[in-house]
């Protein structure tokens, strides 16, 4: 987590173009070899699909504002937080469980050691750390970047994945919730009860436990500093619940957003968040 924390030259120095290439390495979830982690860039990653491609149960321009203009704008005030701190991050990931304990930008360089001193003595951050309000921008803008390149990842035309989980994610969803109609069930309720703009998630705990939740705002399992330790861990199928993302084709009613999006669930790619997870947390 650290080693993603540099400041511009020692980014530079370290070798920025094997870091990008370990960011987009590619796992192979299910086949036994260990899969690698999927990071979080400093950019959009271009949809797989055309902006209709989702239709009837995602508009092509709910899709593209969403895209292009919610996403797009909270990634342009993120780049401008980190520039104007001077911290240059190869991997979003690497922010999410540290924000409250972000160096200040001329303490980087000893950040390094900081970060985890931080961790377990609370009380010697004072002086070294990021102003708050520039924490709160990073959770936010930062929280808002990690949700949607997440989003997207999860998402797909409906005639191009299999209609629900396989493999090993099969089984440890099963495992956890009964059968899969029990866990669409319950992820479905927590989606639609949770109050005001948030996510939906499915978790998978460090312990390898399987949780449903949602979290408020941008906020994400990732986020130590805001998220109950019960749901903290790594996403393995998210949703987005904030009106933006539904409201010009389902009103008010986010149970139909909802039935109609696990139409366009990329349960392949629910394999491969699940096959990371586990090998993040050497399962
Ligand atoms: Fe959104």
């Amino acid at each position: 987590m650290h080693a993603a924390l540099l400041s511009r030259r020692e980014l530079l120095a370290a070798g920025l173009p094997a870091m990008l290439s370990a960011v987009f390495a590619v796992d192979n979830d299910d086949n036994g070899k260990p899969p690698a982690r999927l990071g979080v860039p400093l950019y959009q990653e271009p949809l797989p699909f055309d902006w209709d491609a989702l239709e009837p149960y995602m508009d092509g321009k709910t899709l593209r504002t969403h895209f292009e203009g919610y996403h797009a704008r909270h990634l342009r005030d993120l780049q401008k937080t980190l520039d104007e701190v001077e911290l240059a991050v190869s991997d979003v990931v690497s922010l999410m469980p540290c924000i409250r304990s972000l160096p200040q930008p001329s303490k980087t360089r000893q950040s390094l050691l900081q970060l985890s001193l931080a961790a377990s003595a609370p009380e010697r951050r004072g002086p070294q750390l990021l102003p708050e309000d520039v924490q709160n921008r990073i959770r936010v803008c930062g929280g808002a970047h990690l949700n949607h390149t997440a989003f997207w990842r999860f998402l797909t035309p409906p005639d191009k994945s299999p209609m629900g989980p396989m493999g090993k994610a099969a089984k440890a969803i099963e495992d956890e919730f009964g059968t899969i109609q029990e866990f669409k069930d319950a992820f479905t309720e927590a989606a639609v009860n949770h109050d005001g703009p948030g996510w939906a998630w499915l978790v998978y705990r460090p312990d390898g436990k399987l949780v449903i939740t949602t979290t408020r705002n941008e906020d994400n399992p990732l986020m130590k500093d805001f998220v109950a330790w019960q749901d903290h861990g790594r996403a393995i199928l998210l949703l987005d619940l904030w009106d933006h993302s539904y409201q010009a084709r389902y009103k008010n009613n986010r149970r139909k957003y909802v039935d109609a999006w696990w139409n366009v669930v990329n349960w392949t790619f629910v394999s491969k968040a699940h096959a990371i997870a586990k090998n993040v947390y050497g399962h």
